[in-house]
């Protein structure tokens, strides 16, 4: 096999000048499983309503076109239930992991008082809308503060741990962070919340593929991801998983046929017409990680090439970087050296601006611990030598910084 690196950039449709440092955004889709999903596309194409109202899912038995057989979407989540560790039956297919989330939010009977408690990491949009969803009931968000820079797992347990209150209902937790790419320790964060009563839902966006998920040993709730960033599923793909006793009661934002039928399987697998195939093609991606790349190999290169270049990026830049080992996976987040300005929104976006339309590298700049931080997602296709060009292009910022800050 062909060692990781630039030679793996023929299996991805990257365009070649520049460097892409920004997989875990919104995934890349391997030119295979683009193929896949259109191959797929094609046969809806051929007979589109025996297969969107009979071979896709059933509404009911009656619209069944070969009983014997299992829809097609029961098939493709099998298959990644499979890769998630969980049973099939309690894995649905959603648009994103944003839609799992707030389908769960919209669903738990959320009185006036009551706490969603989250993190100070979590993804924006996610605490926005829980933000939103417990407005409209009375209830309200408390926000713990994660140990930060200087995290330890045992830390990030005790931090959940103090933040629970008799009001809160719900954590709401991430497997990987999104700015700070910290993996958490979720088990034991859950374990924590169990033993006070408390329900955990799982932002684990970012984990699928990037790192190993075995949802049923996790003692959570309620797990929603992507499979359209570290999975190589085809955009827009994510699942929601419920544990038994919660899929009753449980809808999608949008509700459709299946609300009548008393089955959550099918309240989600027909939300409305709409496009089937990044569901359909996933398996083509899980099996992209695990027959052509080496799920295992994918993984420790890509692991051992954040950490090795967050450390010895941090060395000359002479930030400290106290993030262990055992929490990052495929991504990392890195300060950057003090010489580029104020760690506030405005500078983030200004590094980055320079980085992309300067310099040709994508890669998220955010503000942080009053610093700036770069967010390394290393891919297969990714090499040490990408990330020599990026210390190469903050150098070249941070030398116009200066000379800028002399002449003001
Ligand atoms: C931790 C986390 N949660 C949720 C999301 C939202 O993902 P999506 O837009 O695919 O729903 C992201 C996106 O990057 C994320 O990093």
């Amino acid at each position: 096999m062909t060692a990781f690196g630039h030679a793996w950039l023929d299996e991805f449709p990257l365009e070649r000048h520049g460097i892409y440092l920004n997989h875990g955004t919104v995934g890349v889709t391997p030119l295979a499983v683009t193929r896949a999903r259109a191959a797929i596309l094609e046969a809806i194409e051929r007979h589109p309503a025996r297969y969107m109202l009979r071979e896709l899912m059933r509404l009911d038995a009656s619209t069944a076109a070969k009983p014997a057989d299992r829809p097609r979407l029961r098939e493709a989540a099998t298959k990644i239930a499979t890769f998630l560790g969980c049973a099939a039956d309690g894995l649905v297919f959603v648009d994103n992991a944003t839609s799992g989330i707030c389908a769960v939010l919209r669903s738990l009977p959320l009185a006036p008082g009551d706490e969603i408690l989250l993190p100070d990491h979590a993804y924006g949009g996610v605490a926005r809308a829980a933000a939103f969803i417990a407005r409209e009931r009375g209830a309200t968000v408390s926000t713990f503060v994660l140990p930060f820079p200087d995290c330890t797992p045992e830390r990030v347990v005790a931090s959940v741990a103090a933040a629970i209150t008799p009001r809160t209902r719900v954590a709401l937790l991430d497997h990987v962070t999104s700015e700070s790419a910290l993996v958490l320790p979720l088990a034991a964060m859950a374990a924590v919340c169990r033993a006070r009563g408390i329900a955990v839902l799982v932002d684990g966006a970012h984990a699928p593929g990037a790192i190993p998920v075995d949802i049923e040993a996790l003692g959570v709730d309620w797990y929603a991801a992507n499979l359209h960033k570290w999975a190589f599923a085809p955009r827009a793909c994510g699942v929601l998983w419920a544990a038994p006793e919660r899929r009753a009661g449980l809808h999608p934002t949008v509700i459709s046929w299946g609300v009548t039928n008393d089955d959550w399987l099918s309240e989600f697998d027909w939300t409305g017409t709409r496009d089937p195939s990044p569901w359909l093609a996933a398996p083509a991606g899980i099996a992209f990680m695990e027959e052509r790349l080496g799920l295992e190999a994918m993984r420790a290169y890509n692991h051992e090439l954040a950490w090795r270049s967050a450390t010895s990026l941090a060395q000359r830049w002479g930030r400290a970087f106290e993030t262990p080992k055992t929490m990052i996976g495929c991504m990392v987040s890195v300060p950057l050296p003090e010489r580029l300005g104020p760690g506030d929104a405005a500078n983030a976006q200004r590094v980055r601006d320079a980085l992309l339309f300067e310099h040709g590298i994508e890669v998220p700049v955010l503000a942080r611990a009053e610093m700036l931080w770069v967010r390394l997602s290393i891919q297969v296709y990714n090499e040490a030598s990408d990330i020599e060009r990026l210390a190469e292009a903050v150098d070249a910022i941070g030398l116009s910084h200066a000379s800028r800050d002399r002449s003001a």
